[in-house]
């Protein structure tokens, strides 16, 4: 059976990959789409990050997900997207973007795609989290930088205009 999911909005259709290719490995090595890093590459870091959008009791359930320990067949039916999707129609940044470079939450940057997904996930499903929430949700990205007090402050300014 062919996997068929959503990508950033299209559809994709899948007939020819191994059903143990990971979504990271895909993306990165097939669709050229190399926003979602690869990091420790067994789930522990968060460096690829996506957000998988799917139906769960008849109600719509975003998730921030690792793409490195996913496989493509887990995705049939969902909704992915990656960072690269996440701009606006004009091409501007989108607003966990941009509270990021205002709170100079990124330093190196390896870690920064998987924050703002992180980030842009938690902060839609969980619109108003406290700071508490927002911690343990974004509990499972390391920054090895350190820049945890910027990503705070643009998640903090996420929360207060009402989430993601
Ligand atoms: S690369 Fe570290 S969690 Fe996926
Ligand atoms: S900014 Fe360098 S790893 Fe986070």
């Amino acid at each position: 059976m062919d996997i068929e999911f959503l990508l950033n909005g299209e559809t994709v259709r899948i007939a020819d990959q191994p059903a143990t290719r990971t979504l990271l490995d895909w993306l990165r090595e097939t669709r050229k789409l190399t926003g979602a890093k690869e990091g420790c590459n067994e789930g522990d870091c968060g460096a690829c990050t996506v957000m998988v959008t799917s139906l769960l009791d008849d109600e719509v359930r975003r998730q921030s997900l690792n793409a490195c320990i996913l496989f493509l067949p887990q995705l049939h039916g969902k909704s992915v997207r990656t960072v690269e999707g996440l701009k606006g129609p004009k091409g501007e940044l989108h607003p966990v973007q941009s509270a990021m470079v205002e709170h100079h939450g990124s330093q190196c940057g390896f870690c920064t795609p998987g924050f703002v997904m992180a980030t842009r996930a938690f902060l839609n499903q969980n619109p108003k989290a406290s700071e508490e929430e927002i911690r343990k949700g974004l509990g499972g990205n390391l920054c090895r930088c350190g820049t945890y007090h910027g990503i705070m402050q643009c998640a903090m300014e996420i929360a207060k205009k009402g989430g993601a």
